[in-house]
C-alpha cells in the first residue's frame, strides 16, 4: 500500500491550490454576501481543465483519474465551497454519466462542450415531494412516439440559472415504479421549460440554485439516456460518483477551517500565552486533525476503488457520510476556537460552517448514506 502522491497528482493539487488562492479567495466573502455566481472563475476553471477532469480528451476532458479530481476539489473547496459544488455537479453528475451511458451522438453534441467548460451542466432529480425518496418521481415524460412530453417541477437544482444543459429524471411508466423512470438531456431555452426564482440559501450562497418548471416540453427521443426504464439506475450510479465529489468538497471545507483555526490559535494570546498552548484548544485541534485525516483516507479509497473499476457504492457512501459529518463538526469547532472573531464574516470560518451544513443534506443526506451503508453491509459476508 502506497499513500504517497505521484508527481502528477502533486502538480494537479498545486495547480488547484494556486488557482483557488489567486482567483477565488480575493472576493469570496463578497460573493457570499451578495450570492453572486463566480462566472469569471468558472470560465477559468473550464480553461484549466477542471470542469471535465475525468472525461477522456477525445470528448473534451482532461483524462485524469478520480484521485486527481478529489485532490483538486479539496483545494478549491478549502477556499470556496460554492465554486467546488459548481465544479462537482458538472464533473460527477453530468459529464461522468454522459460519458459512461450516453450515445456517441450525445457525447459529440453535449459532452464535448460540457467537459471543456464551454457549457455548464445541471442534474435534476429532486422534486418538491421527492428528495430522499427519489423513486417517487412526479415529473412525467410521456412517450409520444418520436419525442417525450415532459411535465413537472424540479427543486433545489444546483447551477440552474447558468446551466446550458440539464439531465432530467422523469417517470414514463408509473405502473413500473422505479423501473419506469427515464433520464433525459434537456436544453436551456426549449419551449415550455422555465427556471424558477433563485433560492436564498444559508450557505454555498454563490452557487446558483433554482427550481425548474416543465410544461409540455418536447424532448426528442434521441435525448433519452440509456434504455427505456434505465433512468433511476442512471441517477443512482451517477450519484455514487457524485458522493465522492461532495465528500471531497466536505473534506476541503473541513481542512480550510482547520488551517484557519490552527493559525489563529498560534497567534492569539490569552492568559499570557498563545491559545494553542492551552489544552482546551490543543485537544480540539488534535481531534480536528485526526478526523480530517481519517475522512481523507475514506475519500481517497473511494476514488481509488472507482478508478479500479470496483463497485464503489459502499466506499462512496462511507466517504460522503464521514466527510460531511467531519466538516460540520470541524467548522463548528473552528468557530469556537476563534471565539467572537469566528462569528464575523472577516474570519471566514462562519461561512465555512454555513457551507458545511449542505454537505450533510445534498446528494443524499447523512441518513441516506447510513441507509446505503446499512444495506451494503447487510449483504456482506462476515469474514
Ligand atoms: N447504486 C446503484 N444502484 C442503486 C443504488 C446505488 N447507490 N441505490 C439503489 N440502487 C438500485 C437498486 O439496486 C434497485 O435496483 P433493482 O430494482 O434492480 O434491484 C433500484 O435502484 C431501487 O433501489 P431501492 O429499492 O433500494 O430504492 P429505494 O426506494 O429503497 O431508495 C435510496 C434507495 C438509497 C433511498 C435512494 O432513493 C437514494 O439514494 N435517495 C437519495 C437521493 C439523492 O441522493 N438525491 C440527491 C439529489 S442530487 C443533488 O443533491 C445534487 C446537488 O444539488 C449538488
Amino acid at each position: 500500500m502506497d499513500f504517497s502522491l505521484t508527481e502528477e497528482h502533486q502538480m494537479i493539487k498545486e495547480a488547484a491550490k494556486t488557482f483557488a488562492e489567486t482567483e477565488l479567495l480575493p472576493d469570496v466573502i463578497e460573493r457570499d454576501i451578495h450570492a453572486e455566481f463566480p462566472e469569471r472563475q468558472v470560465k477559468m476553471m473550464g480553461e484549466l481543465g477542471f470542469m471535465g477532469m475525468m472525461v477522456s480528451p477525445e470528448y473534451g476532458g482532461s483524462g485524469m483519474d478520480t484521485l486527481s479530481y478529489v485532490l483538486a476539489m479539496e483545494e478549491i473547496a478549502k477556499i470556496d465551497a460554492s465554486a467546488a459544488v459548481i465544479m462537482s455537479v458538472n464533473n460527477s453528475l453530468v459529464c461522468w454519466g454522459l460519458e459512461k451511458f450516453g450515445t456517441e451522438a450525445q457525447k459529440q453534441k453535449y459532452l464535448i462542450p460540457l467537459a471543456s467548460g464551454k457549457k455548464l451542466g445541471a442534474f435534476a432529480l429532486s422534486e418538491p415531494e421527492a428528495g430522499s425518496d427519489a423513486t417517487h418521481q412526479r415529473t412525467t415524460a410521456e412517450d409520444k412516439g418520436d419525442y417525450y412530453l415532459l411535465n413537472g417541477v424540479k427543486n433545489w437544482i444546483t447551477n440552474a440559472g447558468h446551466a446550458d444543459y440539464f439531465l432530467v429524471i422523469a417517470q414514463t411508466h408509473p405502473e413500473k415504479g422505479h423501473k419506469g423512470i427515464n433520464a433525459f438531456i434537456v436544453e436551456k431555452g426549449w419551449e415550455g421549460f422555465s427556471i424558477g426564482p433563485k433560492e436564498d440559501k444559508m450557505g454555498i450562497r454563490s452557487s446558483d440554485t433554482h427550481s425548474l418548471i416543465f410544461q409540455d416540453v418536447k424532448v426528442p427521443k434521441e435525448n433519452r439516456i440509456g434504455d427505456d426504464g434505465f433512468g433511476f439506475k442512471f441517477a443512482m450510479k451517477t450519484l455514487n460518483g457524485g458522493r465522492i465529489g461532495i465528500a471531497a468538497q466536505a473534506l476541503g471545507i473541513a481542512q480550510g477551517a482547520f488551517e484557519r483555526a490552527l493559525q489563529y490559535a498560534k497567534e492569539r494570546e490569552a492568559f499570557g500565552k498563545p491559545i494553542i498552548r492551552h489544552q482546551a484548544i490543543a485537544f480540539k485541534l488534535a481531534a480536528m486533525k485526526t478526523r480530517i485525516d481519517a475522512a481523507r483516507l475514506l475519500v481517497w479509497r473511494a476514488a481509488w476503488e472507482k478508478d479500479q473499476g470496483l463497485d464503489f457504492t459502499l466506499s462512496s457512501a462511507l466517504a460522503k457520510y464521514d466527510a460531511a459529518e467531519t466538516a460540520m463538526w470541524v467548522t463548528t469547532e473552528a468557530v469556537q476556537i476563534h471565539g467572537g472573531y469566528g462569528y464575523v464574516r472577516e474570519y471566514h470560518v462562519e461561512r465555512m460552517m454555513r457551507d458545511a451544513k449542505i454537505t450533510q443534506i445534498y446528494e443524499g443526506t447523512s441518513e441516506i448514506q447510513q441507509i446505503v451503508i446499512a444495506r451494503q453491509i447487510a449483504q456482506e459476508k462476515i469474514r
